[in-house]
C-alpha cells in the first residue's frame, strides 16, 4: 500500500492541503460517476425544491437539508429554476450535489470510500479512530454550476478539538475553466472563523469567531486531472468559482473526523442512533 512520504506530510502540514495525482484509477472514477447517474435517474424531484447555496445556507436550511446527514438526498443548483419554479433544463443537468451518506448506504460508494488505499492514507495522517462523517457528490454542472464561497470545512463539521479532514476526489479534470478548487496555502494556521450551528427553535445560524476577512488575493487554483485526490485540512480556507463552461466538473468528497473528539449536538449534520458514523471497517 502506498504510504504518504515524509515530504508529502510536511507539505500537507505546511500548506494545509496536498494534491496526489493519479490516486484513483479511471475505472473506479467511472464506476462512481455511473452510480451517481443512476441515483439521479431514480430520484423523483416532484415536491423537492431544496437548493444548495453557500451564500444563503441559513435561509435554505430546510428540513430536507437538515435531515440528510444519514440519507441520500439531492440539492439543486441555485440557477436551476425559472421564475415560475420550473426546471430550466433536465433534472440530470440541474442537480448541484447529492449527500450526505452515500458511503454508508450505497454499495458502490461504500467500496470507493472504504478502499484500503483510502484507509491507509487516513491512518498516515494520524487518525486513530477515524469516522466517515459525510460524503458528497458534487456535479458542478455546465453553465450553471454554482460558486462555493471561501470557507473552512470545520465550520460545518466541527469537533472539539478540530479534527475534520476533507478528501476531494476529481472524477473529471478540474480546471480554472470549469470551476476547480482554490485554496489559501497556509491559511489553516489562522484558526476557525465561524461555526454553522443548529439554532434553538429550528433552522441554523452562523456564529462568527473571527471577523477578519479572508486574504482572497492569496488564493491559488488547484487544477488537477481526473483521478487526483486533494487532501484538505479542515481549517484550510478554500472555494470554487461558478462553472460557466460547457464542461461539468464532477467531484466526490469524503469527510473524516477523529472519533475521540467531541462532536457537538448542534452541528447541522446528525446521524440517527441506529445509523451511527462508522470508520473504514
Ligand atoms: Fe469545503
Amino acid at each position: 500500500m502506498a504510504k504518504l512520504t515524509a515530504q508529502q506530510l510536511e507539505q500537507y502540514r505546511r500548506d494545509g492541503f496536498l494534491v496526489i495525482e493519479g490516486f484513483a484509477d479511471e475505472k473506479a472514477c467511472d464506476a462512481l460517476r455511473e452510480r451517481a447517474r443512476q441515483l439521479v435517474e431514480e430520484f423523483d424531484p416532484s415536491g423537492v425544491r431544496s437548493i444548495f447555496s453557500t451564500r444563503e445556507q441559513t435561509r435554505t436550511s430546510d428540513d430536507y437539508f437538515l435531515g440528510s446527514g444519514d440519507k441520500i438526498r439531492f440539492f439543486f443548483e441555485e440557477e436551476a429554476f425559472d421564475p415560475e419554479g420550473r426546471l430550466r433544463q433536465t433534472k440530470e443537468r440541474s442537480i448541484n450535489k447529492m449527500g450526505h451518506a452515500m458511503h454508508d448506504l450505497d454499495p458502490v460508494f461504500n467500496d470507493f470510500s472504504r478502499a484500503p488505499a483510502v484507509a491507509s492514507l487516513v491512518s498516515d495522517l494520524g487518525f486513530t479512530e477515524p469516522l466517515l462523517i459525510q460524503s458528497m457528490y458534487v456535479f458542478k454542472q455546465p453553465n450553471i454550476g454554482g460558486e462555493v464561497t471561501c470557507h473552512q470545512d470545520a465550520t460545518f463539521l466541527y469537533t472539539d478539538p478540530t479534527s475534520v479532514v476533507g478528501l476531494w476526489f476529481a472524477l473529471e479534470d478540474a480546471t480554472r475553466e470549469n470551476g476547480c478548487l482554490w485554496a489559501i496555502p497556509g491559511g489553516h494556521k489562522v484558526g476557525l472563523k465561524s461555526r454553522f450551528r443548529r439554532a434553538h427553535g429550528g433552522g441554523t445560524r452562523f456564529e462568527t469567531l473571527d471577523e477578519n476577512p479572508w486574504p482572497l488575493r492569496e488564493l491559488v487554483p488547484l487544477e488537477v486531472e481526473k483521478g487526483a485526490l486533494i487532501l484538505l485540512d479542515g481549517l484550510l480556507p478554500h472555494m470554487s468559482h461558478p462553472n460557466r463552461s460547457r464542461k461539468s466538473r464532477h467531484a466526490y468528497t469524503l469527510h473524516v473526523i477523529e472519533g475521540s473528539c467531541r462532536y457537538p449536538e448542534d452541528n447541522w449534520l446528525q446521524r440517527a442512533p441506529a445509523l451511527p458514523a462508522r470508520g473504514f471497517e
